[in-house]
């Protein structure tokens, strides 16, 4: 039997809150709580969860655009906080991030063959004679042409401007690129193509992703790994066909029913959620439980842990022992 690959990035009780001032009053928003999560080599990790969960939160955790208030990340086997200003210099180059908007992203007075080539400048990779030819072989590789290096980002198209955005991810060639939404921002026509785009990156270059977004039927196509997170917390974590064959956690039963999901016979029949997120809103017990269908007593008085209930599969509930026979689904969501 083979050992499984060591993580390449290990994420260990991530918290970061904010302080946050309205009408003269200063209140706390925890972001992301208690996070822990691990990158396995060359597979894909999709966060998923609605608006103001958390996700690009801890993606900026991740990347360390941000500082955690706790917390522990080590990345290829080393804590970030114990690596030295040379290795710190490494990390910057080996995990990149690609955003939602590519115009916002870009700087807008820089040729797009400056853009490319300033992260191979910043982190020496290639001579000064070799960075036109290196530009134009990582245009070629994201689908673009060279002709394109002398364009500026507002005479492109959306899709364009995203594989710009992927060309300096890959230029440092990274081990790690967090996606931060990457499609939700482009045209439906375009979003399939800069789909397969990254999975063929993926491939070749054998690249690690972190994946946020709110589309699972886009998930369901590139995930290996799914977690749910909820008011900064992940409440479910899964391979991704045990997710999308039998989601556990009442909330990510909800998120599916609400959401197109391709095959037929992966949609359940629980009601879409009802109300919206509110940071802060509960301070004990589970934080889904205003919301819940199938909240109890015991719901109230304690935040459930996220525990296993098969090998890769946590869940964070009461009743995910109950939730995993069809008999409580039935009875109580009809
Ligand atoms: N810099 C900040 N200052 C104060 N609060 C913040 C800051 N960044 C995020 N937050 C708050 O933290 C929570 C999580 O925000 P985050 O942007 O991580 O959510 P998200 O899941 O990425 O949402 P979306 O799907 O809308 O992008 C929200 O309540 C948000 O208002
Ligand atoms: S712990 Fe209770 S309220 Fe929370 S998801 Fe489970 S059943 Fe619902
Ligand atoms: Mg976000």
């Amino acid at each position: 039997m083979s050992t499984p690959a060591p993580p390449l990035l290990q994420a260990s009780g991530l918290r970061k809150r904010y302080r946050l001032r309205s009408a003269g009053a200063v209140r706390q928003i925890t972001a992301v709580d208690d996070v822990s999560i691990q990158l396995v080599p060359g597979q894909t990790l999709a966060i998923v969860g609605e608006s103001g969960c958390g996700k690009s939160t801890l993606a900026k955790l991740v990347t360390q655009l941000e500082t955690a208030d706790a917390g522990e990340l080590v990345f290829d086997g080393r804590p970030i906080s114990i690596r030295s200003r040379s290795e710190r210099l490494r990390f910057s180059r080996d995990v990149q991030m690609v955003f939602q908007d590519p115009y916002g992203s870009l700087t807008p007075h820089f040729r797009v063959g400056s853009l490319v080539a300033e992260p191979l400048s910043v982190h020496r990779l290639a001579s000064a004679t070799a960075v036109r030819k290196r530009v134009a072989e990582i245009l070629s590789s994201v689908g673009l042409g060279p002709e394109i290096a002398g364009r500026f980002p507002h005479e492109l198209s959306g899709g364009q401007r995203q594989r710009v955005s992927i060309a300096r991810a890959i230029a440092t060639r990274p081990r790690l690129i967090v996606c931060d939404e990457p499609v939700s921002a482009l045209d439906v026509s375009v979003r399939s193509q800069i789909v397969n785009l990254l999975l063929d990156l993926q491939r070749d270059l054998g690249l690690s992703y972190l994946f946020i977004s709110h589309d699972l039927a886009l998930v369901d196509h590139i995930a290996d790994t799914v977690c749910v997170m909820y008011l900064g917390r992940i409440v479910e974590q899964a391979p991704a066909a045990v997710f999308f064959a039998a989601p556990r956690h009442p909330y990510s039963r909800a998120l599916m029913s609400s959401s197109p999901v391709p095959d037929p016979r992966r949609r359940n029949n629980a009601p879409a959620v009802q109300g919206e997120v509110e940071a802060g809103a509960i301070s004990t017990g589970c934080r889904f439980r205003n919301r819940c269908p199938l909240a109890v007593d015991r719901c109230a008085q304690s935040d459930p842990p996220l525990d296993p209930v098969a090998p890769g599969h946590l869940v964070a509930c009461h009743r995910a022992e109950e939730l995993g026979t069809r008999a409580l689904w039935t009875a109580q969501l009809g």
